[in-house]
This record gives C-alpha cells, sequence and structure tokens, in this order.
C-alpha cells in the first residue's frame, strides 16, 4: 500500500544483509512510498550478495562502505548524492555487531578490543555518519536520520551483554547530535527502540527464542514485526513527524510500560 509519504525524497539506507533485516524492509517500503535511496553494507557483508537483489527491486544502487571508517563514509556521502541528483532527506542507521557476543565472552570478561569494536560498528559509527553529513552539508532542512535500538540501552537483559552499552551510546548520540543538527538545519535524529525481531543479528544473542516468546507475552500488543518497524521508520521519514526530534522511541508493543502481564504471573501460581 502507498500514500506517497516519501514522494520526491532522497536517502541512504544502511544495513540490509538479506530479507530478514529490518533494513531490507524498509529499502522495500521506501520504495513503495516513492523514496529513491542508496543503499550501503560493509563491504565483507557484501559478499554475500544478497543486496544486489534488493538493489534490482527498488530501482538502487549500492555503495559499500564500512560505516566505522571515515573514509568509506565520505565516498559514500558524496556519491549518494551524486546518484541520487541533490542533497539527502533521510537516512536509515541499523547497524549492530558485537565481538564479545560472537564468540561467547561473558559481560563480566569481557575483551577490551572487542568492546571498542561493538562500541565503534553499533554506536561511534551512527556519530561517524551524522558528523560526514554534517560536515559535506549533505542533508537537506528537515531531513530525518533513524538509528536502531533496544531497551537494553535502560535495562539489564544479561545476554545482550556489551550490545546494551552500545545502545546507550547510541541512544546519547542521537539526543546530541540532534540537538547540533537541529540548530544547524533542522534536520531530525531520533532512534527507535524495537521489540526483539528474528534476523540475523537478533538471533546472534544467546537464548533468543526463550527471549522473543518472553517478550511476547509480556507486550500488550505483542512484539512488533520487523515489517511494522518499517512503517514507523517511514513514518519517522516523512513529514507527517516533522517536529519529532532527539527522542528515543519505543515500539515494541506496549513492553517497556508493563510490569507484568497475567499471562506472565499466572505461570507462578502455587509452586
Ligand atoms: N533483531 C532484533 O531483535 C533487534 C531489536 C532491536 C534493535 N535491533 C537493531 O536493529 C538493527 C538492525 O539489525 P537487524 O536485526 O536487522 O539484523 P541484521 O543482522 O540484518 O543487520 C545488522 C547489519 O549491520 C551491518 N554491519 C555490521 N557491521 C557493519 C559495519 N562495520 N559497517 C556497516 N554495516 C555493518 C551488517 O552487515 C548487517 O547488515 C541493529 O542496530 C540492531 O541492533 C534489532
Amino acid at each position: 500500500m502507498s500514500n506517497h509519504l516519501l514522494k520526491g525524497k532522497r536517502g541512504i539506507i544502511f544495513g540490509a544483509l538479506n530479507n530478514q533485516s529490518i533494513a531490507w524492509k524498509v529499502a522495500e517500503r521506501a520504495h513503495e512510498e516513492g523514496a529513491t535511496f542508496v543503499l550501503t553494507n560493509a563491504p565483507i557483508a557484501m559478499r554475500m550478495g544478497e543486496i544486489n537483489e534488493l538493489a534490482s527491486k527498488t530501482g538502487s544502487q549500492v555503495i559499500p562502505a564500512d560505516a566505522t571508517n571515515l573514509e568509506d563514509l565520505e565516498n559514500l556521502v558524496t556519491k549518494a548524492q551524486e546518484i541520487l541528483g541533490g542533497k539527502i532527506d533521510f537516512v536509515l542507521h541499523s547497524i549492530g555487531m558485537s565481538p564479545n557476543v560472537r564468540k561467547g565472552k561473558h559481560y563480566t570478561e569481557n575483551d577490551y578490543n572487542y568492546y571498542g569494536q561493538t562500541m565503534d560498528v553499533s554506536a561511534m559509527s551512527l556519530h561517524k555518519t551524522l558528523a560526514t553529513l554534517y560536515k559535506h552539508d549533505a542533508m537537506n532542512e528537515w531531513g530525518s536520520v533513524v538509528a536502531l535500538s533496544y531497551i537494553a540501552a535502560q535495562r539489564i537483559f544479561p545476554d545482550y551483554n556489551d550490545m546494551a552499552d552500545a545502545k546507550s551510546l547510541l541512544e546519547s548520540i542521537a539526543r546530541s547530535f540532534g540537538y547540533h543538527y537541529g540548530i544547524k538545519k533542522k534536520v531530525r535524529v531520533n532512534t527507535i527502540s524495537q521489540s526483539p525481531t528474528v534476523t540475523t543479528a537478533g538471533q546472534g544473542i544467546k537464548g533468543f527464542t526463550e527471549f522473543i516468546n518472553f517478550s511476547e507475552q509480556m507486550s500488550p500488543l505483542g512484539n512488533a514485526s520487523a515489517i511494522a518497524c518499517a512503517d514507523y521508520c517511514i513514518s519517522m521519514f516523512s513529514d507527517l513527524t516533522k517536529y519529532v526530534t532527539m527522542q528515543n522511541l519505543f515500539h515494541d508493543g506496549g513492553f517497556s510500560n508493563t510490569g507484568v502481564t497475567q499471562q506472565v504471573i499466572e505461570r507462578f501460581g502455587d509452586q
């Protein structure tokens, strides 16, 4: 269904790895809503080649960029404007990776080189992207940047490990840069805190299946799907949300404000 919400808008979409990726769904929805955009991902993620399928489906070009590398980001921002024929209206940052999670390191025994990489890839990359856009004056006024987060930024979910710290930093960067970019160019910067979702990154978390079921039962509306998240991102890129900035927006079926549900409490009867 299209409402032409992004008609004439130009974007950059980070993080579409395969058709489970949240960024993949955002690209499909942005295309339906009339946007033109470039797709980008880390050069290593290109090896799978699946992104080319999305590119041809949405009439997009792919520009490889490691989001931790400033030269790659400069190239991306310059080429995106050349390809799209003008300044950028929206950016999706949909990037996360923790070597500590991947290698099964317990939070209390994190490797600090890995820890630094987690912060760089999953949080500082947002700062680097925003700083590159800012330096090149690459965004149009009222442009919108959205990064994806998770509630482990506020509350402990033990197996989320150092990604929790990265998400706290990510949300803080959105607030701080949102201030500066708002003053300079009326560009908005927000994070969307999404329900657990079955994707490559999601499944990397230990005990993910149990966890996704728990979250489902703790959310009055149930877990929000990747497609629903894409719809929310589209609304944040559209002109209907122009005065929303520097926010962390929960998109989680009510999980974040639920102490307990009847469904969950009933499991704790006579023990
Ligand atoms: N899946 C969930 O349960 C869930 C819940 C809340 C938030 N999120 C967040 O949503 C975002 C997207 O994740 P997803 O669930 O769609 O999984 P995904 O694995 O499909 O996407 C993660 C992406 O990050 C990219 N990436 C990793 N290192 C990179 C680098 N150096 N430069 C550029 N890109 C790099 C990967 O190639 C991949 O495309 C992440 O920020 C994730 O933390 C996911």
